[in-house]
């Protein structure tokens, strides 16, 4: 297949069909079976959207060439698109990348999508601003081949930006989060046709580890942390990290140019160019979470009474009566906590908040 280029990078164009057929099916089924554990477990299929625009804030604006890196099914590539900005999609499956091309084809400029393996990325050497990377930087292993690939492919002073789902950080919220990693998601996996994705999911993110590591490999990578972020009570982290120019390269823009053009929400009286559109989107996700929290919180609520009223008279072995009462509990107090988290969040301009420093 001959690959039409692109004056600024080698770009493969869309060839989905041909590239189908040299990929094994089995690399495509076996991505779909995690993603689909990961939806059914509200992971980050269901809960990306306040991280994901947190994500697409990081890039910033004066990027002219990003690349959404284990895109998937295309899901981060929407919030990427900008007037004069090349948008490349990239993922090894191309069962995801039929995906992404349905949901990005129609009027207006579209990005590009291509078939290739995040090791050999078929670009040229410091060809990109950009590079987001959303729940796919804990599948690439080993993380410094990987690294080295975008600081190869990266210009200087270029930005990577990473979401990625973490493993728990000593703290009070530790213990439910290596619960729900080390119980709830296998049991999700018990009771679904495919155990297997569900373990792999809960190991490949206790192995990730609770982000300090990586930044450690960002940083021998020859990359320096500008901005981290958590969600969801410290589950999931975003990192924004530029490439440090190497010995004789100059970096490329100004540094201004490269700064997150929302940074200048920062400053008292500042006026917001968001895009009213994603904050509208953003502020009915926010409300459907706390609606489901609270209605969360109620039900546990009346567990709670109705286990203290009657939890004697039930059928239970005493160990598992402290075990109910104990999930009951600790699933009160998380719904609270979250539900509170989530009313703050809707009381300010939540979503223009500059990227908070300290994971
Ligand atoms: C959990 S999905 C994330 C998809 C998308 N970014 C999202 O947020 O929905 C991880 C993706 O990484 C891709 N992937 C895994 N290993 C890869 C590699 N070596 N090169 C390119 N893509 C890879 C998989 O095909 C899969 O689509």
């Amino acid at each position: 297949m001959s690959t039409p280029t692109n004056i600024a990078i080698r770009v493969p164009l869309l060839d989905l069909k041909a590239q189908y057929a040299a990929i094994r099916k089995d690399v495509d089924e076996a991505v779909r079976r995690v993603m689909e554990s990961q939806r059914f477990i509200g992971g980050p299929e269901v809960s990306a959207l306040e991280e994901e625009i947190a994500m697409w804030r990081m890039v910033p604006d004066a990027a002219r060439v990003c690349l959404d890196l284990c895109t998937g099914s295309g899901a981060s590539l929407p919030g990427l698109l900008r007037p004069g900005r090349l948008v490349l999609g990239i993922d090894a499956s191309p069962g995801m990348l039929e995906l992404a091309a349905a949901a990005t084809a129609g009027p207006g400029w579209a990005p590009r999508l291509a078939c290739a393996d995040a090791f050999r990325l078929p670009l040229r050497d410091r060809s990109l601003d950009c590079v987001t990377i959303a729940f796919g930087i804990r599948n690439l292993r080993p993380r410094a081949g990987a690294l080295a690939e975008l600081g190869r492919v990266l210009k200087p002073g270029g930005m990577l930006v990473v979401l990625e789902a973490v493993a728990p950080r000593p703290g009070p919220i530790a213990p439910l989060h290596r619960f729900y990693l080390a119980r709830l998601v296998p049991l999700a996996g018990r009771l679904s046709p495919d155990p297997s994705a569900y373990r792999y999911l809960s190991e490949s993110i206790v192995e990730f580890g609770d982000g300090v590591q990586f930044e450690r490999d960002l940083e021998a990578a020859g990359f320096e942390v500008a901005a981290r972020r958590r969600f969801l009570l410290g589950a999931t982290g975003l990192w924004a990290a530029r490439r440090r120019p190497a010995a004789g390269e100059i970096q490329a823009g100004s540094p201004t140019a490269m700064q997150d053009a929302r940074s200048a929400l920062t400053a008292p009286g500042a006026s917001a160019p968001a895009d009213p559109g994603l904050e509208a989107e953003w502020r009915a996700w926010t409300w459907a979470q706390l609606t489901l929290a609270v209605g969360l919180v109620v039900a546990l609520g009346w567990a709670l009474v109705v286990f203290f009223k009657s939890g004697a008279d039930l059928p239970l072995e005493p160990w598992q009566r402290r075990g109910l009462g104990f999930l009951i509990v600790a699933g009160l107090v998380l719904f609270v906590a979250r539900s509170l988290m989530l009313a703050t969040r809707l009381q300010g301009p939540a979503s223009r908040r500059p990227p908070r420093t300290g994971l």
